[in-house]
């Protein structure tokens, strides 16, 4: 695939950081006593919420939202709408939102602000990668499986312009494609 630059993460690592994610998130929440629900970002986040919640000890209800503060490039427009709310109420749940990266912050700090108004027990954040130094606003996630560089990432999930999300691998996007 001539269009990633350098393969940062095989399928072997990551499948390696989302277990100790996993063996982490079971650990904190297995002893609550409350249900813990897991919220799925759309679409980016599925196929490590797919890879996390079977690696979970414990009972994962599911939820899935769906939010929008990217066009079909790769910077950020800076505005977050939400394109699908939840199915299920959140109100005395644990509740730990799953994404895919954290780069500006937006996304997230919004939709936490959002969800903490709905009355959950506990509210936290897990993300797959985060970008710090492309942060925006105050925000930081409980569970972070990497922490990047300032690169424009794709596969297991993450698009460039909804491709690549089928790769097994996360691989840096050839500046190419996107700077024409
Ligand atoms: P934020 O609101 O700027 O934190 O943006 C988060 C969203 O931007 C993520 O859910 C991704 O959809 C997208 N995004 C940010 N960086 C990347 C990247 O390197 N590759 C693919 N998508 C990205
Ligand atoms: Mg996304």
């Amino acid at each position: 695939m001539g269009e990633i630059k350098e393969v940062l993460f095989t399928e072997k690592q990551l499948e390696n950081r989302v277990t100790e994610l996993a063996k982490q998130i079971t650990a904190d929440y297995a002893h609550t006593g409350r249900p813990l629900l897991m919220i799925g970002i759309l679409r980016g986040s599925v196929i490590f919420y797919g890879d996390l919640v079977r690696k979970i000890g414990c009972n994962v209800y599911f939820d899935f939202m769906s939010m929008s503060s990217y066009g079909n490039s790769d910077k950020t427009s800076g505005e977050v709408r939400m394109l699908k709310d939840l199915d299920e109420s959140l109100e005395g749940k644990d509740v730990i939102i799953v994404e895919d990266i954290i780069d500006s912050g937006l996304t997230l700090s919004f939709l936490k602000k959002a969800l903490a108004a709905r009355k959950p027990a506990s509210l936290r954040i897990c993300a797959l990668f985060d970008k710090p130094s492309r942060r925006k606003v105050d925000l930081k996630g409980d569970y972070i499986g990497f922490e990047i560089p300032d690169a424009f990432i794709v596969g297991y999930g993450l698009d460039y312009a909804q491709r690549y999300r089928n790769l097994p691998f996360v691989g840096v996007l050839d500046p190419s494609v996107y700077e024409k």
